[in-house]
């Protein structure tokens, strides 16, 4: 229940309470198991974009979601602006989380793939692509190297927006493997970021822009979106 202050001052009511447990034995991955106590299973939320795009998200709390959802308007507007996506090409959305940037994507494409590992993600990226009538877009669940490895089809732009620990040797040396025409890079941790552009631009990349967004304001923490050209 919200007194009529807390209304008043733009405070929302709950809609979903959930109980998060943390199971954690000796040798064993830790685990988290959730029981929804009241409310809607997934969290809903609706992002618009300058372009006028708007897309409804459903999101389970195991999934990940930008904590920001202004500024992560901002930040997916940014790579959609470098990606300069057009109707011919067909893109790659590693690291999907529940398909966000490549939801936004579809309808400036031909098609996008999206990978995630964590399934809730991918449960509601296939949801989210259905809610929002979006045809055009598949997903995997999946390891990003081992899905993408196994994939005949050839991206013309590549989107990766990984967690901190970035992409790694093994993904960068894919990646200048297919040699996509062109990539955005969404970090959010500049030190890795800095680690996988000097392997990805030794030889085959070019860095034409990195563009900073303020995803978590009054911290030190910066999100970076970059765009990377194949050298012909
Ligand atoms: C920073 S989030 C980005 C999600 C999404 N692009 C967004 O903006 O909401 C990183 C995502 O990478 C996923 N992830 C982590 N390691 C992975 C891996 N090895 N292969 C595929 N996905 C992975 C996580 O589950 C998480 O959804």
């Amino acid at each position: 229940m919200l007194t009529e202050e807390a209304e008043q001052n733009g405070f929302k009511k709950a809609t979903s309470v959930y109980l998060t447990q943390q199971v954690a034995r000796k040798g064993r991955r830790t685990e988290f198991k959730q029981t929804l106590l009241h409310g809607e299973k997934p969290l809903l939320e609706t992002m618009i974009l300058e372009d006028g795009s708007k897309l409804d998200f459903e999101i389970l709390p195991m999934a990940f979601f930008q904590p920001n959802t202004l500024q992560a308007e901002i930040l997916y507007e940014t790579a959609l602006q470098l990606g300069d996506i057009s109707k011919k090409d067909i893109v790659f959305d590693l690291f999907c989380g529940t398909g966000t940037i490549g939801l936004f994507c579809a309808h400036k494409a031909k098609r996008v793939f999206g990978v995630d590992l964590n399934k809730n993600a991918i449960e509601n990226a296939r949801n989210n692509a259905k809610t929002n009538n979006i045809k055009n877009i598949e997903f995997a669940v999946g390891d990003t190297l081992k899905t993408v490895s196994g994939r005949a089809e050839k991206p013309d732009i590549v989107i990766v927006d990984p967690p901190r620990a970035g992409l790694g040797e093994k993904l960068c040396e894919y990646l200048l493997k297919i040699k996509a025409p062109r990539m955005v890079y969404v970090s959010c941790n500049p030190t890795t970021l800095a680690r996988d552009l000097k392997q990805l631009c030794k030889e085959a990349y070019t860095l034409e822009t990195v563009q900073p967004v303020d995803m978590f304001p009054h911290t030190y923490h910066i999100e970076s979106v970059c765009k990377l050209v194949y050298n012909h």
